[in-house]
């Protein structure tokens, strides 16, 4: 990485601030496993191609490893480490393991937050196939993987306390 000298950079990460002296153009899933030392968040291709190392950007997911860091300046970023509240965890996190749709377990953090972007705000895709399009797995076949999204997003109360 020549031409650039390390900068500093911050963003929130799982709701805590972070800060420090960083490569620009490192690749945000180096940034989080390597610097802010968060190890879910997996690599698979390594080209934007699996969504293993999927995470969420400001409510969005994104592949981490092709994002260079400098973009995420000042921004929010949640990983997989992030959904658990209080020691409990996220409804997603639950049926997988409920509905056994982790097998290797590469995919899986990706795969989950994709699912959270949507299970977040369902405007954002056009169904849940749409929404984990982008997240390839090499062992469940998907249909867990897929019936685990939807028992959580059948399960899921939206603002007004109706279940969607
Ligand atoms: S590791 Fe990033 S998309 Fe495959
Ligand atoms: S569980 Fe192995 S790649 Fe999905």
């Amino acid at each position: 990485m020549n031409g650039f000298q390390k900068q500093e950079i911050e963003f929130t990460i799982n709701g805590k601030r972070w800060s420090g002296r960083i490569h620009p153009m490192k690749r945000l899933l180096d940034a989080i496993r390597e610097d802010v030392g968060l190890k879910g968040t997996k690599e698979g291709c390594g080209e934007g191609e699996c969504g293993a190392c999927t995470v969420l950007l400001d409510g969005k997911p994104v592949m981490s490893c092709i994002v260079p860091v400098c973009q995420v300046h000042g921004h929010e970023i949640i990983t997989i480490e992030g959904l658990e509240e209080a020691g409990k965890l996220h409804p997603l996190q639950e049926s997988f393991l409920r509905d056994g749709g982790a097998q290797c377990g590469i995919c899986t953090p990706g795969m989950i937050l994709s699912a959270t972007a949507y299970y977040n705000d369902p405007r954002i895709a056009k169904d849940l196939t749409e929404t984990i399009s982008g997240n390839l797995c090499r062992c469940t076949g998907y249909t867990k993987i897929f019936s685990a999204c939807q028992h959580a997003m059948e399960k899921r109360e939206c603002c007004c306390g109706e279940k969607k």
